[in-house]
């Protein structure tokens, strides 16, 4: 069997970049940024789509800031959910799978269990409910499709929470960060791993996935962690100790967030049949590889 020919889509973003480094190398790959398609003009996708062959498609474009989301719904919707519609009919057209990337923020967060794929799905702001249908239209277009959830990003191509707080203690010992707001942090590389392996070895996995680390970590838990690491690794950080604050008083926030969104990863260890490593493994790995490159 030949290789899948991809189309990653939202190349310049933090996913679409991880993923293009991770499979540049062994497929016939063609990386899409805003200026190639963009999610605002969905009546130019056909035509541009046409002239490009592909198998396998990486939605990983989208509106992704819920407070930018919020303020601006229309643009919201047509990129989370009109544009994510549109590709998914054009996969379906032509026989080519397509795989979305999703979020947490489909869930309310108003429980400390671990939500599952099946569970229910009451999105508290405008980037969530944008998301939420764009995952039912994506899945009603194309039943092959595979939506894959993610949840708190991290990785080389774009500055996150531990990236911010290591900057912020570069300068100062006086940090804070939210401690009631609780999901799994996500290495953008082990997330590419495991898309490769569902395009090669699971080409019919299909419907809704949760693609997280393994473990749970609120928004302080995770930037001490950071730390920690940091500072073992010589980086001169001013303190390892972030004072915990509650989410309610981050006033200037301009969506509501969802407080306890941490998916089980059991789907996902089921079919790629191995355990999933935790995210302070893949955050110690990824901070050796920034500070100390060997
Ligand atoms: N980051 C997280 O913690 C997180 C958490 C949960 C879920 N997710 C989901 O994971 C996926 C990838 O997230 P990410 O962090 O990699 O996002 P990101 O870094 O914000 O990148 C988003 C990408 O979408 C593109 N884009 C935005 N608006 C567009 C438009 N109108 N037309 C075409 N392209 C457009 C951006 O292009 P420009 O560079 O031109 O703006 C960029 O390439 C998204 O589906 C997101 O909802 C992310």
């Amino acid at each position: 069997m030949p290789a899948p020919r991809i189309l990653i889509l939202g190349a310049t973003g933090g996913l679409g970049r991880a993923l293009h480094r991770h499979l540049a190398a062994g497929y016939e790959l063609a990386s899409w940024g805003r200026a190639d398609l963009d999610f605002e003009q969905p009546d130019t996708f056909s035509t541009k789509l046409a002239s490009q062959k592909f198998d396998v498609l990486l939605n990983a474009a989208g509106m992704t800031s819920p407070d930018v989301c919020e303020v601006q719904p229309e643009r919201a919707f047509l990129a989370n959910t009109v544009a994510p519609q549109i590709l998914a009919e054009c996969c379906h057209a032509r026989g080519a799978r397509m795989i979305h990337f999703s979020t947490d923020y489909v869930f309310s967060g108003k429980t400390r269990d671990l939500w599952f794929e099946t569970d229910e799905t009451v999105p508290v702001n405008i980037y969530g409910r944008t998301k939420l249908a764009g995952e039912k239209a994506v899945l009603k277009a194309s039943p092959a499709a595979l939506v894959a959830r993610v949840s708190w990003l991290f990785g080389p191509d774009k500055p996150s929470h531990p990236d911010n707080i290591i900057q912020r203690a570069l300068q100062t010992d006086d940090l804070s960060a939210v401690a009631d707001k609780i999901s799994v942090p996500t290495s953008n590389a082990d997330i590419s791993g495991w898309i490769e392996q569902l395009i090669i070895r699971h080409p019919t996995t299909r419907g809704v996935l949760h693609l997280c680390n393994s473990g749970v970590a609120s928004w302080h838990s995770w930037a001490e962690a950071a730390l920690t690491i940091a500072a073992r690794l010589d980086v001169p950080v001013k303190t390892t100790t972030v004072q915990p604050i509650e989410l309610a008083s981050l006033t200037q926030l301009k969506a509501p967030r969802p407080l306890m969104t941490v998916m089980s990863n059991a789907r996902l260890q089921s079919v790629l049949g191995g355990e999933i490593r935790n995210w302070y493994d893949a955050l110690e790995e990824y901070l050796v590889q920034k500070y100390q490159p060997q």
